[in-house]
């Protein structure tokens, strides 16, 4: 259903497209820009700040990039195949002053470099989000993603909002959907760890599978045996474990950061009053791989 509704949007939005300050046929998608108050609220959720580099895919008239440079001192890149475009964009810039912090560039976005980018923003057809999907994957933990309208299938995101505007005539006029993900750290694999409860070790095992952010699988405390279920954002790992102990189910929250195959943090054991807060370390000692999705598309 969700699937179908994006397709109808994304229909709606060739189709609109075309005949709305469309600038040429160029490229795999026709120019609509996002409306400025939108473009805003796509900046704040991608927490942009003055130690970003951003680069919007598929720039338009820059407005991203510019509204980025101008409004949170950020560096930022935009790319197009539309020469008319990037005229409009790099007169922007000028206009508003940001020429040292911002590029825009001719260049497809399919064949763009983008590693280097802290935040990443689109307003691209579906299909074209899920294309980008596995290259953005890749990037350094901890990256953000911000999209206006179309999300990446499967990979469903951190945050996401309705925004009411008004101005809005393609898609779904009046509204737009903006949606936000962190790039996951891997965290898939077999981790051991040790906690310290009442003066006694107690081993503990976590297998965890990965599915984008999302992390679960059984774990083992001594001698019981649980699961544990939880998420990644970036390098940040939180989860927590159910197991039936003697007498009682038994709940930790687990939380840290992931480095390589580390992970340093703390563990909130037991419940309520009683709840003991311990130090937490845990080592991988088999590296294991994200969960291929069934929307995977196929990599030409
Ligand atoms: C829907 S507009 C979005 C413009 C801008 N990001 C915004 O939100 O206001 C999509 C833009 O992507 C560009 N585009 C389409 N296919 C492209 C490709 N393969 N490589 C680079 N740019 C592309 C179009 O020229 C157009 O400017």
């Amino acid at each position: 259903m969700k699937a179908m509704k994006q397709t109808l949007l994304a229909l709606c939005l060739t189709v609109l497209m075309a005949g709305v300050q469309a600038q040429t046929g160029v490229g795999d998608v026709v120019y609509v820009p996002t409306p400025q108050l939108v473009v805003d609220e796509m900046l704040l959720m991608g927490k942009v700040g003055k130690n970003d580099y951003l680069i919007d895919l598929g720039s338009g008239d820059g407005r991203f990039v510019i509204s980025a440079a101008k409004k949170y001192g950020a560096k930022a890149l935009g790319v197009d195949l539309d020469t008319y475009l990037l005229k409009v964009a790099n007169e922007a810039a000028r206009k508003e002053g940001v020429t040292d912090r911002v590029t825009f560039r001719e260049q497809n976005l399919f064949e763009t470099d983008f590693s280097a980018a802290t935040v990443i923003s689109t307003y691209l057809l579906p299909e074209m989000n899920l294309r980008l999907r596995s290259k953005i994957m890749r990037m350094k933990p901890g990256t953000r993603v911000v999209a206006h309208d179309y999300s990446m299938g499967d990979w469903y995101p951190d945050e996401q909002k309705t925004l009411i505007v008004p101005e809005k005539k393609v898609g779904n006029p009046g509204i737009s959907y903006i949606f936000h993900w962190v790039v996951p750290a891997l965290a898939a694999g077999v981790w051991q760890s040790t906690l310290n409860i009442d003066g006694k070790d107690v081993p503990y095992e976590f297998t965890m599978e990965q599915f984008f952010q999302n992390i679960d699988g059984p774990a083992r405390a001594g001698g019981i045996t649980g699961v544990m279920r939880g998420k990644m954002s970036g390098e940040n790992i939180r989860f927590s474990v159910t197991g039936k102990g003697a007498q009682k189910i038994v709940r930790h929250e687990f939380e840290g950061k992931l480095a390589g195959e580390t992970i340093s943090g703390l563990a909130r054991i037991g419940e309520g009053a009683g709840a003991k807060q311990v130090a937490w370390n845990a080592k991988r000692v088999k590296r294991g791989e994200f969960t291929r999705a069934q929307d995977e598309p196929e990599v030409k």
